[in-house]
């Protein structure tokens, strides 16, 4: 069984930036992943630097090369996975805050191999943060659209999600309005509840009750019980990170569960 969103099983491995690339990804896929997602990676010049700068303080990243043809030769090597069974979905999180010649690129090269492209109004790392880009993007809701808009433009095949932090967002109803206008795919929601280690099932289930676009819930699952709390109040799938990257086999252990 799928639902509207088509993927099952309806477990995700959310984006890790640092650890989530194509050998991470592939494992994840072939341990029956519902739907992967690659990176966190930059994807404009603005967070090509902010990624740099990151990395001089120790955060891992992946930085794909700029020139065009170390940059097509890098694709291929690092971004092409495969599918275990066609119901499998694969995102890439992207980082952009400005479409320059480098996201292009990046749009022309993603678009038709991956199933998703996802937005990161997620990240809150200070270097992020300061140009504009990540959660700043929730409260800065013109920008956003105009960069959905942007992004949305040269996509012909694969189709745009967004991964929030749902705590961050200070007007959901115009957030909604606009991912609903410029029919984003899916909301990937971290749930977290501010400030603290738990998630926030009844913030979850407010933004599920407040739109028709497909749900996924994320944040501090780590059992079978955290799965069904989220698909319950209306999430079409479920999300896990940090547990999966010391322990991969969560991943199966949870469909195992969720399907036995
Ligand atoms: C090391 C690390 C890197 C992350 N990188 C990204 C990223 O690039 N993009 C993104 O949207 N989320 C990123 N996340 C957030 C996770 O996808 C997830 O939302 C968060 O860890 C909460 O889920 P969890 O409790 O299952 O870990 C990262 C998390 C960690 C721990």
């Amino acid at each position: 069984m799928t639902n509207m969103f088509e993927i099952y099983p309806f477990i995700v491995q959310s984006a890790i930036a640092g650890v989530a690339d194509k050998k991470f990804c592939q494992q994840m896929l072939d341990l029956g992943a519902g739907m992967v997602t690659m990176g966190g990676f930059p994807a404009d010049k603005l967070n090509y630097k902010a990624s740099l700068k990151m990395e001089e303080r120790g955060r891992t990243e992946y930085i794909p090369p700029t020139n065009e043809n170390d940059f097509s030769e890098w694709f291929k090597q690092n971004l092409i996975l495969n599918k275990r069974c066609k119901c499998q979905r694969i995102a890439i999180n992207l980082r952009i805050v400005t479409v320059d010649q480098f996201t292009e690129k990046w749009l022309k090269f993603l678009d038709g191999k991956v199933d998703f492209l996802e937005l990161n109004a997620h990240c809150r790392q200070k270097e992020v943060l300061s140009i504009g880009a990540g959660e700043r993007l929730l409260n800065n809701l013109n920008k956003l659209n105009e960069l959905l808009t942007s992004i949305s433009k040269p996509l012909q095949q694969t189709k745009l999600g967004i991964k929030i932090r749902g705590c961050s967002v200070g007007d959901r109803h115009t957030l909604i309005e606009i991912l609903e206008k410029q029919q984003v795919n899916y909301i990937h929601i971290d749930s977290m509840m501010k400030g603290e280690n738990v998630a926030d099932i009844q913030l979850l289930k407010a933004y599920c009750n407040s739109t028709n676009i497909p749900i996924i819930g994320n944040n501090s699952v780590r059992c079978i019980e955290d799965v069904k709390k989220m698909l319950k109040v209306g999430a079409i799938a479920v999300s896990v990170a940090r547990p999966l990257i010391r322990h991969p086999n969560f991943m199966a252990e949870l469909i195992q569960q969720l399907e036995g």
